[in-house]
């Protein structure tokens, strides 16, 4: 199995404060890794570098094969159609439509015509379970479970390899992430994407994860699969699962590969 993403020795500074502290991970293609850890911990900062909005202090990135650290502003570019990230919250634009929401990578990255762009999101909108004429909504008419899939619909339109998000489920109802992991899992199968999830919520890791990270005060404390971390020989980790209160003997994997 080749690895779509690695990290080596990845440091981050801002200023004095060190934020990352020599991370290095596999993400292997096709599968999940999610990274847990508490608040302030470096996760947004992480993911942030590997979808080259933010360059590491020292380290290296590899993107399937590719070193992005030394790459230049033009390049970074390139490497950014790579990925399809799903915000905290969605991020949807308040004062457009879903239609034009979920349009706008194809607006801002293609030249496709208007009509053809109109296909292409009505087509995702459908994969994502949205009915008819929620196109026409604006986000502040949508329950936070249709935001969630209007955001993750935008993700997908440049047709990425890698999907990251950034909690994707905090905010929603126990029932309602479950729906959304679901989706996360649906997604990664259809469409062979190797996932990032940063998550707070322990039984989502559980049911999504294919690598479980625990990331605390920007080191690496823990790695592999979400039952070793529970049951494992890492104290720090079987604690922090613990601490959650999350019964994760009764939460498993979606679907096993
Ligand atoms: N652009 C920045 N400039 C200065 N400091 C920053 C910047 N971005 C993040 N930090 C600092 O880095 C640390 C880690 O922040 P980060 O957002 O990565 O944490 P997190 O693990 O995502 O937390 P949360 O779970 O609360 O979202 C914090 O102390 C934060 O103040
Ligand atoms: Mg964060």
């Amino acid at each position: 199995m080749t690895d779509t993403i690695v990290l080596k020795d990845v440091r981050k500074d801002f200023g004095d404060q060190q934020v990352i502290k020599g991370v290095s991970f596999a993400a292997a293609n096709g599968e999940t890794t999610v990274i847990i850890g508490g608040s302030g911990a470096g996760k947004t900062t992480l993911l942030r570098m590997i979808v080259a909005l933010e360059k590491p202090t020292s380290g290296q990135i590899l993107i399937d094969n590719e070193d992005i650290v030394p790459l230049k502003p033009d390049q970074l570019n390139r490497i950014r159609t790579k990925f399809g990230m799903v915000y905290q919250y969605a991020a949807l634009l308040d004062s457009s439509t879903v239609l034009e929401n979920v349009a706008f990578p194809l607006v801002e990255h293609t030249k496709l015509s208007k009509k053809e762009i109109r296909d292409r999101v009505l087509e995702k909108l459908k994969i994502l379970g949205l009915d008819d004429g929620v196109e026409k909504k604006f986000p502040s008419e949508l329950s936070g479970g249709m935001r969630k899939r209007v955001g993750l619909a935008r993700a997908l339109m440049l047709e990425p390899k890698i999907l990251v998000y950034d909690e994707p489920t905090s905010g929603l109802d126990p029932l309602t992430s479950r729906l959304v992991d679901d989706l996360i899992d649906e997604m990664r199968e259809r469409f062979d994407i190797t996932s990032i999830v940063i998550s707070h919520d322990i039984a989502s890791c559980f049911r999504i994860a294919h690598q479980a990270i625990l990331l605390i005060r920007g080191k690496v404390v823990a790695i592999g699969p979400p039952d070793e971390l529970a049951n494992g020989e890492n104290e720090e980790a079987r604690e922090f699962i613990k601490m959650s209160g999350v019964d994760v003997s009764g939460v498993s994997r979606v679907k096993k590969t």
